[in-house]
């Protein structure tokens, strides 16, 4: 059954997302002494990262776990990097520790980076006890296909329901990503998606309706939260 997601509509988009995903921290870490957050790529993250990097000064980031939601199979420094992108924004200015970040190695073959990125994921999950690796919260972006991680329309990815992590070649962009299948995304407890206010309220609007043409629309935790943060 899918649960209803929350929308909230903002003029005070970054800032609304930043103390959305700094309240979750603080809820898990005062929950459980840890906060598992994998974060989402592109350019609309972007300005969160920094928002939170800038108020976040005395969150405990050694109990912090930033994993990836997907990755441009490029090197850390390529400007399509995600991890480039959260280590300028985030990382950096929070200064915070290596062994809090699980990066996906996208400048090694993407069947490896992949396969090593699940291997790493499931050692935690059975040191902790767990079927699978459950995040407190991912962070996801809408793209104008209705594309979300790096799971395409009309992509093999989107048919992974065994995986948790998969190399995925994207015909449209003739490159390959790495990217959370849906098993793993729907195991989270919480769920933001983060849309900026140039994005396509029809596309929106369809994904919300549960248009399955659209790989977001497929997003459903199965006893998770989704939220819609969507920028005016
Ligand atoms: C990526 C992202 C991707 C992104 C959407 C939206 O690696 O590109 O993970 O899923 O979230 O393409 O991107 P924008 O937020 O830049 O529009």
């Amino acid at each position: 059954m899918k649960t209803e997601p929350q929308i909230i509509r903002t003029r005070n988009f970054v800032a609304d997302a930043a103390a959305f995903i700094l309240e979750q921290a603080r809820k898990a870490i005062a929950g459980r002494n840890e906060f598992r957050i994998a974060l989402s790529g592109g350019n609309t993250p972007a300005p969160v990262y920094a928002r939170l990097a800038a108020q976040a000064a005395d969150l405990p980031w050694d109990r912090v776990c930033f994993t990836f939601g997907d990755e441009r199979c490029v090197p850390q420094d390529d400007p399509e990097s995600n991890f480039r992108m959260a280590r300028e924004n985030l990382f950096t200015p929070a200064a915070v520790p290596g062994k809090s970040i699980m990066r996906m190695r996208g400048e090694i073959d993407p069947q490896v980076a992949a396969h090593d990125y699940q291997q790493q994921l499931a050692a935690i999950a059975i040191q902790s006890g767990e079927p699978m690796y459950r995040h407190d919260l991912i962070l996801l972006g809408l793209g104008p296909d209705g594309h979300t991680a790096s799971l395409f329309p009309g992509t093999a990815a989107l048919e992974e329901m065994t995986r948790t992590v998969v190399a995925n070649f994207v015909p449209k962009l003739n490159s390959w990503r790495l990217t959370f299948t849906f098993p793993l995304i729907n195991h989270a407890r919480n769920i933001l998606f983060l849309v900026g206010a140039a994005k396509s309220p029809e596309l929106i609007e369809s994904v919300l309706k549960g248009d399955s043409q659209f790989p977001a629309a497929r997003v459903n935790p199965v006893a998770g939260e989704v939220t819609w943060m969507i920028g005016e």
